[in-house]
């Protein structure tokens, strides 16, 4: 089978897979910090440069308005030399998170550690840095797949047409992806599938198809009173002190059975199936032992009443409150009434909800909450719609074939808490479903300091990924 030669060549190259990742997860491409923008540059130019040598054709194109004010989009094709079989459509993003608070991380986010794990962790050897596993390294995955094809057959991706898209502001809203999409319309509908590995695994050992993910709904607000900062003892119990009122309304958001308040807000809410609950709880996911291992005892497994915590993170809507500040924060004391305070408040959204609609009804919510005296300025961040993907799907079940063969474990279908905003844009705009296929684990401390990929998860993501194009070669298009 020519799947043996590629699955060879990615055991017998590790090392030098490994330190093509470590070289990319240099560069600090945090999207959402302006500072980052040339880094953002460069990143996304290492991987074009990455896909031209594995005989894609490739383009680093600008986004925004004017062109250049976004972050690049990255999209290479490359054709097919076998008459009918699908064309994917590969997704990531090259952007990762901020790295604060950077006095957490034992090693500099952006100097790449492979060590083994520490006493105490669970797991073998890891990468240590910002974008490990959040998306570098599983996009990472796919390149090495492409690169073990290309090395054994000539071919990156066995013979099968794939289309690239790697972006490069996922992690601050996909602002600019819209357009991009719209802009790029009839090329990108010619794509049968989307495939991404932006997601996680059940465990080690426990491979994963994710078939939803949620969507969101991301909001600032500000509550300003006063017109100066204020002397608490001459001012305090006189006028609104907007802390205490913006605490007051927002805890308003949760009910005694912590459903969300916000009239209309389950309005498009699909409930989730029996069959659904009955599968989930089939997976017999332990709760409890999840929270541990984030410091929380069985006694903090709250949230939603009547739901399991797996329901709650992947088939129930929530309202986060995200941050929260104003006034005084610096060491030692100051007696003042702020003039302002501010909090970011999100949203995860489950089918059919439609993030502008929830962020209509929660501003008109707060507005019938406005304290006397003051007033609201309500920002509408970004947001993106939830997707929830056929699993009965020739290409899910492929993914899936592909999966067992490269782990020797048969995949779950999961779901997940998290978001992906491309694929709602996808099946809204062009109507094409996504197979999420991705290889983190529960411990990778995403978006956190400290952020790792396993290698066994990485090797394991790149056999994958070789499979699915053997997979692929034998398919016929839908
Ligand atoms: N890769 C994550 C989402 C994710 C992580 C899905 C783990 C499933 C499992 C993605 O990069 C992410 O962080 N998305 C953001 C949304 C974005 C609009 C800021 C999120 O979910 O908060
Ligand atoms: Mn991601
Ligand atoms: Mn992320």
């Amino acid at each position: 089978m020519a799947a043996d030669a590629a699955l060879q060549w990615l055991l017998s190259n590790q090392q030098a897979s490994v330190d093509r990742l470590v070289d990319w997860l240099k560069i600090p491409s945090i999207s959402t910090d302006p500072a980052y923008k040339g880094d953002c540059q460069k990143a996304a130019e290492w991987c074009a440069a990455r896909l031209k040598e594995l005989g894609f054709s490739v383009q680093v194109l600008a986004t925004g308005k004017p062109a250049g004010a976004g972050h690049p989009i990255v999209l290479a094709t490359i054709e097919g030399t076998k008459a009918d079989t699908p064309h994917v459509l590969f997704y990531g993003h090259y952007d990762v998170q901020p790295v604060d608070p950077v006095n957490l991380w034992h090693s500099p986010p952006f100097e790449p550690l492979v060590r083994d794990a520490a006493a105490g962790e669970e797991g073998g050897k890891r990468v240590v840095a910002r974008g490990a596993v959040d998306d570098k390294g599983q996009v990472m995955t796919f390149l090495e797949a492409c690169r073990a094809w290309k090395e054994t057959t000539g071919h990156a991706t066995n013979g099968v047409k794939y289309t690239v898209l790697i972006e490069g502001e996922e992690e601050s809203g996909s602002t600019n992806l819209d357009a991009f999409v719209v802009e790029h319309k009839k090329a990108l509908s010619e794509c049968d599938v989307c495939l991404i590995s932006d997601t996680g695994m059940l465990g080690r050992d426990k491979p994963a198809i994710t078939y939803g993910v949620r969507g969101l709904a991301y909001t600032e607000v500000t509550l300003h009173a006063s017109n100066q900062d204020l002397h608490s003892g001459l001012w305090g119990g006189r006028c609104p002190n907007p802390i205490t009122e913006l605490s007051r309304v927002l805890a308003q958001l949760h009910d005694k059975k912590r459903r969300v308040t916000i009239p209309g807000f389950y309005d498009d809410v699909i409930p989730i199936s029996k069959k659904e609950r009955k599968a989930w709880a089939k997976l017999k996911f332990n709760a409890k032992a999840a929270l541990k291992k984030i410091g929380l005892s069985g006694k903090a497994d709250i949230g939603e009443e009547g739901y399991t915590a797996m329901e709650r993170e992947w088939g129930r809507p929530t309202a986060e409150i995200n941050g929260i500040w104003g006034g005084y924060t610096g060491k030692g004391a100051k007696t003042v009434i702020p003039a302002q305070a501010s909090a970011k408040v999100s949203f995860r959204l489950v089918a059919d909800q439609k993030p502008s609609k929830v962020v209509k009804q929660f501003f008109k919510w707060l507005e019938k909450r406005t304290p006397p005296g003051c007033r609201w300025e309500l920002n509408d961040l970004h947001g993106g719609y939830g997707v929830t993907v056929p699993i009965d799907s020739p290409h899910l079940e492929a993914a899936t074939r592909a999966l067992k063969k490269a782990s020797g474990k048969s995949a779950s279908l999961i779901k997940s808490g998290g978001s992906i905003p491309v694929a709602g844009l996808l099946k809204k705009e062009l109507g094409i479903d996504t197979i999420f296929m991705g290889f983190g684990l529960d411990d990778d401390r995403v978006h956190s300091p400290n952020e790792k990929f396993e290698l066994a998860c990485y090797a394991l993501g790149c056999r994958a990924h070789v499979l699915y194009m053997d997979e692929l070669a034998g398919a016929k298009k839908k």
